[in-house]
């Protein structure tokens, strides 16, 4: 009798926002990076992706594979999500080979259909969440044996950064040195129990879509920059170093010098390239002053800025410390602004007034706000976009 099953598995994938930056490709087509990074997965209750792989012999194989993301069909034609089914229908079709009881899932067309829980408007790239949260919900499907390590491996053909998002905690993107990409995965570096006082405020400085995206940014730079040879060779092996270090020893203050210097290095070599790429704003630079006024005002560290491909403020700090950090944005930006949550700023006071430049930058620029933490990896969930029938639900 004809299969007539439609299989199904849901999972929900993280955001990661790196301290160690990746940017550079040795090998575009494989997507392998000139340096190894490390990140900080964030939590899921305020940013995640949700995707339903499913599959069926009776989807028509006319077709094909598809992605329903927030709504609206996306394009799967791509080298890159191609990249992604291809390597995930061969480990299905190994064990099928092996074992021809199984259903012959590997053969049957995917349909996908996957939601953000923040909106377009965060201005967040969600690519990570996104391509970690298609892959693990296929490999769920395809009941494959892989770890998380093996599966960031497929990841990152999606998008390098999405490799790190295969797991929860801090994690680091090892760069690897074989040409065919094999040793290119991520691995935790500390579970998020480890070190669970981090928090993240995220300033959102403009939604827009970036103007030169990492892929093509990351490109002219390795053409064209003379610092990004300094960089990959000396800077971030050293900053690698130093980051596992003060995570092992949850040293923040080491913790944060780290992130803020590699970000500052990340942006140098955007400025060295030629034509220049800049992708923080007035808004950004604001946020930098702010965060140093903090800092010095309290007399230690106790904040930390990082900025990927966009204006959008990043600022880790440690759960004790809400009051000097979230309470001096909140003060500055106003509680107009969408996403100060209540159980964070209730009863915080200002507790230091920064510069007006500064603060009048920020008042006018940010134009919303996120409050999260350190968070887990993928989870396997019963909620499922695509009804038992097959259609989106
Ligand atoms: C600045 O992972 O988006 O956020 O591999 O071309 O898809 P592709 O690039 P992507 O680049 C992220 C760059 C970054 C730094 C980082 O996340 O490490």
């Amino acid at each position: 009798m004809a299969d007539t099953t439609v299989y199904r598995a849901s999972t929900t994938a993280p955001v990661n926002i790196a301290v160690v930056k990746y940017w550079g490709k040795r090998d575009p087509k494989l997507n392998l990076p000139t340096n190894s990074s490390l990140s900080v997965t964030l939590s899921q209750a305020d940013l995640r992706t949700l995707t339903t792989a499913s599959c069926s012999a009776t989807y028509p194989a006319s077709e094909g594979d598809s992605l329903l993301l927030n709504g609206e069909p996306s394009d799967v034609s791509g080298a890159r999500t191609q990249a992604c089914f291809r390597e995930l229908r061969a480990r299905r079709a190994a064990l099928e080979a092996a074992d021809p009881s199984l259903p012959k899932l590997s053969t049957f067309p995917l349909r996908l259909v996957s939601e953000n829980n923040f909106p377009t408007a965060a201005g967040l790239a969600s690519s990570a969440a996104g391509f970690a949260a298609l892959v693990r919900a296929v490999a769920n499907l395809y009941e494959l044996p892989a770890s998380p390590s093996e599966l960031s491996k497929i990841a990152r053909q999606g998008s390098g950064s999405a490799c790190r998002s295969l797991f929860g905690g801090y994690v680091a993107w090892r760069m690897g040195s074989a040409a065919d990409g094999s040793d290119s995965m991520a691995d935790q570096v500390a579970e998020a129990a480890h070190w669970p006082e981090m928090r993240a405020l995220i300033l959102v400085a403009s939604a827009a879509k970036k103007g030169v995206s990492s892929t093509s940014g990351m490109q002219q730079t390795v053409a064209t920059s003379g610092l990004f040879q300094e960089r990959i060779t000396r800077v971030v092996p050293e900053n690698m170093e130093r980051m596992e270090k003060a995570i092992a020893e949850r040293d923040f203050a080491a913790f944060a010098e780290v992130t803020m210097r590699d970000s500052n290095s990340f942006h140098a070599t955007c400025a060295d390239t030629y034509p220049p790429i800049f992708y923080m704003n007035d808004v950004s630079r604001a946020a930098i002053r702010a965060v140093e006024a903090i800092n010095a005002a309290a007399g230690r560290t106790i904040a930390a800025y990082t900025f990927d491909a966009g204006p959008n403020a990043v600022i880790y700090y440690l759960e004790k410390d809400t009051e000097a950090v979230v309470g001096t944005f909140y003060h500055v930006i106003g509680g107009e602004v969408e996403g100060w949550k209540r159980s964070v700023i209730s009863g915080l006071k200002p507790t230091m007034s920064l510069d007006e430049g500064v603060a009048s930058l920020l008042k006018g620029g940010v134009s919303r706000v996120i409050l999260t933490g350190v968070g887990e990896g993928p989870e396997k969930t019963d909620q499922y976009l695509v009804a038992e029938d097959g259609s989106p639900s």
